[in-house]
């Protein structure tokens, strides 16, 4: 994902779950309003949902680190947010080592990730880098999908003779709970084996409708982890199949009486996780 120009364009369904997922959740995390107080949000992307969301329940005087494993994310965050006091961007592959990246930044107070850790292959090595980076006594609000369509729809075309070359590694981009009958137990294992003893886990059930071919194309291609393999046409025929599957799939409606346009139901199991170390 190296869009942010198209991901802060398409990015309503994870604005509005942040938004009501802090609603609901955000009293947990613990702010202790001391000088010096530290937020490390992990997978930031263009960075409004850190600085929209997420800094206005912070005390005033904190300090906040805003962390992706995108170079031009981090890129376009910091120039959108330049003139923010206390406020940093640095990249940081939450799925790899981080020796250089704790002796660089320290331990934080807190840590948030919205719409990332699906993306990380390696569960048990993210959640454990997560508790380093805590300090004792910290916590964190974590928020990602057990379950999307968009990764069957990934899985389908990617059987495709069409499609295949494209997208080998296809299994790098479907949540590692897509197909997991008892996600809540599967981080509560892994939760548990990093060291944390204080947690809970919600698995919600979603849906979030796109209105129309356009906006469901603008969202499936800001965060298309395949596009940058294909040319500008490949990319369009690939929306067009994308949404063939889609239809097959009866997710989407007839949305105008003349039938030219759809709107689009996707439902999805989202999982926050709070925890304190
Ligand atoms: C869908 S965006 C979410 C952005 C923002 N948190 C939001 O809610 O709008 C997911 C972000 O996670 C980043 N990401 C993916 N894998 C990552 C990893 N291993 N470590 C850190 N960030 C990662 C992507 O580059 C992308 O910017």
């Amino acid at each position: 994902m190296n869009k942010p120009n198209l991901y802060q364009r398409a990015n309503g369904l994870q604005r509005r779950d942040a938004a009501e997922i802090l609603e609901e959740y955000g009293h947990l995390l613990q702010w202790h309003g001391n000088a010096n107080e530290s937020l490390l949000d992990i997978g930031c992307g263009s960075g409004d949902v850190l600085i929209d969301f997420i800094v206005p329940l912070m005390p005033r005087n904190a300090r906040i680190l805003g962390t992706d494993v995108s170079e031009q994310m981090v890129r376009f965050a910091r120039k959108a947010h330049f003139d923010r006091e206390n406020l940093f961007f640095d990249t940081l592959d939450i799925g790899a080592e981080l020796d250089s990246f704790l002796s660089s930044w320290g331990q934080f107070d807190h840590i948030t990730s919205f719409y990332c850790l699906h993306w990380v292959r390696y569960q048990n090595v993210a959640f454990s880098n997560i508790y380093n980076l805590l300090k004792p006594g910290g916590d964190c609000l974590l928020v990602f999908l057990a379950r999307n369509p968009i990764f069957d729809i990934y899985d389908q075309m990617s059987r495709s003779s069409k499609w295949t070359k494209y997208m080998t590694d296809v299994d790098k981009y479907i949540s590692p709970y897509q197909h997991c009958e008892n996600p809540t137990g599967e981080i509560e294992e892994i939760l548990s084996s990093v060291g944390f003893t204080k947690y809970q886990i919600q698995i919600t059930d979603r849906v979030y409708v796109y209105e129309g071919m356009e906006s469901l194309k603008k969202a499936v291609q800001a965060v298309n982890p395949f596009s940058e393999r294909m040319t500008l046409e490949l990319q369009e025929e690939f929306l067009h199949d994308y949404i063939g599957v889609l239809n097959r799939m009866s997710l989407s409606k007839s949305c105008c009486e003349d039938g030219s346009d759809f709107k689009f139901l996707t439902p999805y199991k989202l999982v926050v996780v709070y925890a304190a170390k």
